[in-house]
């Protein structure tokens, strides 16, 4: 990535006030011709969950700044303006791939604490408590974005680090007006998940305690606060400065476990991607301890050896080839990953053509296997009975991240601490050792929580190429659907001729081994093809149209340089942004 002289950061500042003044179309000015809801730029485009992020970073780009420069800057934005998901309390995963070829990424999962114990979460009768892994003080992991991003540009940016947080500090500190949903979904969280913590409601609810309508300013003044000493002081000031002070005297204070000394310790890692082919394609994903880019080549794997050609992607045909390969992709999840700097995973077998082939051997085309019968050495109960989020980016000279990071759930841990929210990512353990059911748990050793290891992720940002050019760069948010979300994605392109546009409005699929249960978003299959899964023996459950996932993905044509941004309509905020001309 070559260099570039820094801009000041009021060059940022400037240029996404103008952004953020002007629709999408005025802002993209300059873009070659794209359908309304498409961006088309040489420039470079960010495609994010919310359009002031996707403009901050196409700022970023504006100034002079690169793929991971607007990344940076998209990543700080959204911890303001999409409070749900965007963070510096939570984690998650970065894959680079430069113009030359080279690619790498960047894991800033979230790690236990160093107090934690693999039963931590289980009450006297062995139970899993679902109430402390949920939300509150004892959820969170040691949170990995600030330092994750820091590691990124450090190794890649070309912008000073403070031109790119002071943007997100200044928006927190203005203000940002609210949309219809966004203001509906702060009612709903002051009134639900953050009311148990005053700090919580008092950053998140409307002053004076009304309700946030369409058009309010929402001002985070402590956000502002901390994002301003890390725009100065760099990821220091959070892992050991006032901000590291405050978390850990308050995590004291109710009895949660994160510890200075957590924070100090804190690593970013800068990992090899997992790497995959598929039709011509070469797929570029996050390694362990994300589960996603394992979970998507062994898919494709088998689809490869399956044969798509001539199926199309609301076939029968199609669906139970993809049934079947979900549900043997995620066996091979639940049984053997975690974090892989405290578990051997069999890696290079589980992502090898030849493993491929022993997984596809048992396939009938006609009929569903069971779950169970496949995975009986790993279910020690067969009596049993998703919040983050995804951008990507590409600029002018072709770099490209897909960036995937999350608080957990809708609002992490419900925690504020120092103005930003908490992850409650420890619940993506395993949490009682030992046992895996027909449900939803797996106990598994991979991924049982010990001090400073990080769980086990489906987080899933990809970056695709064919004859060694960028072709796509996807990713989602959705808990254990999210490997299957960028499939949804990564298949239309490469597999079913579709255009980008097409390919992320699609209705997806979901089937995760355990539940054994095709989840299809409506639309996905017609009511005859429904039929004829479930005729093969496959549990099928229609999902609401456009519930799966929420997958901001760019298309790249390297003949011409031209990047494709398109936003997931499910996401009501989302927008791509191009630097204007
Ligand atoms: O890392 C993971 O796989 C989960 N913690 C992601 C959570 C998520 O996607 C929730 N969003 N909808």
């Amino acid at each position: 990535m070559p260099l570039h002289r820094h801009r000041p950061a009021r060059a940022i500042v400037a240029l996404l006030a103008s952004c953020a003044s002007l629709s999408l179309v005025a802002c993209a000015r300059g873009t070659t011709a794209a359908p309304a809801d498409e961006v088309v730029s040489t420039r470079g485009v960010v495609v994010s969950a919310h359009h002031l992020a996707s403009d901050a970073g196409a700022a970023a780009l504006a100034a002079g700044g690169n793929a991971v420069d607007a990344a940076v800057a998209t990543a700080f934005a959204l911890a303001v303006t999409h409070p749900s998901a965007g963070n510096i309390g939570g984690g998650g995963f970065m894959v680079i791939r430069l113009a030359d070829g080279t690619a790498t990424t960047i894991d800033y999962r979230e790690k236990a604490p160093l107090a934690s114990t693999p039963t931590m979460y289980l009450d006297a009768k062995g139970r899993i408590s679902p109430s402390a892994t949920d939300s509150g003080w004892r959820s969170p992991g040691v949170p990995g974005t600030v330092r994750g991003l820091a590691a990124a540009h450090a190794r890649f940016g070309k912008l000073p680090w403070a031109d790119l947080v002071r943007p997100a500090a200044a928006l927190a500190e203005h203000g940002f007006a609210l949309s219809g949903p966004l203001a509906q979904e702060l009612n709903w969280a002051v009134d639900s998940f953050l009311a148990p913590f005053p700090a919580s409601v008092a950053a998140y609810g409307k002053p004076g305690g009304g309700r946030w309508a369409a058009g309010d300013t929402l001002k985070l003044p402590q956000l502002a606060r901390a994002l301003a000493a890390i725009a100065e002081g760099g990821p220091d000031a959070f892992y050991s400065g006032w901000i590291a002070d405050s978390l850990a005297a308050q995590m004291k204070a109710h009895r949660g476990l994160i510890a200075r000394a957590d924070l100090a310790a804190y690593q970013a890692i800068e990992r090899a991607p997992v790497r995959g082919t598929f039709n011509g394609y070469e797929i570029i994903g996050m390694g362990p301890p994300s589960s996603g880019g394992a979970v998507m080549v062994m898919v494709l794997n088998q689809l490869e050896l399956l044969g798509l050609s001539g199926l199309t992607r609301g076939s029968a045909a199609y669906l139970h080839r993809r049934i079947e390969a979900d549900r043997r992709a995620y066996l091979e999840r639940a049984r053997w990953m975690g974090d892989a700097d405290f578990t051997a995973i069999p890696m290079e077998r589980l992502l090898s053509k030849a493993y491929a082939k022993e997984l596809v051997a048992g396939i009938d085309t006609a009929r569903a296997s069971s779950s169970l019968a496949l995975g009986k050495d790993i279910v020690t109960d067969a009596g049993e009975s998703r919040e983050t989020t995804h951008f990507s980016v590409v600029d002018a000279e072709g770099n490209a991240v897909s960036n995937t990071y999350t608080l957990e759930g809708g609002y992490g841990s419900g925690v504020v601490v120092a103005g930003f929210l908490l992850n409650n990512e420890m619940g993506d353990f395993n949490k009682k050792p030992g046992y895996t059911n027909t449900g939803w748990a797996i106990g598994t050793p991979a991924n049982v929580i010990a001090p400073g290891k990080r769980m086990l992720s489906s987080m899933s940002p990809v970056i695709v190429t064919k004859d060694g050019a960028l072709r796509l760069v996807a990713g989602s948010p959705g808990g254990r659907t999210i490997p299957n979300t960028v499939l949804d994605v990564v298949l239309g392109v490469t597999a079913f001729d579709q255009g980008l546009r097409d390919a992320v409005d699609g209705a997806r699929v979901h089937h995760q081994w355990m539940p054994d249960t095709a989840y299809l978003e409506a639309g996905a299959a017609t009511p005859e093809v429904l039929r004829a899964l479930r005729a093969m023996g496959h549990v099928v459950k229609e999902e609401p149209a456009r519930s799966q996932g929420d997958a901001h993905s760019i298309l790249y044509d390297a003949a011409t340089g031209t990047a494709r941004g398109v936003n997931d309509h499910r996401s009501p905020d989302s927008k791509a942004s191009a630097p204007p001309r």
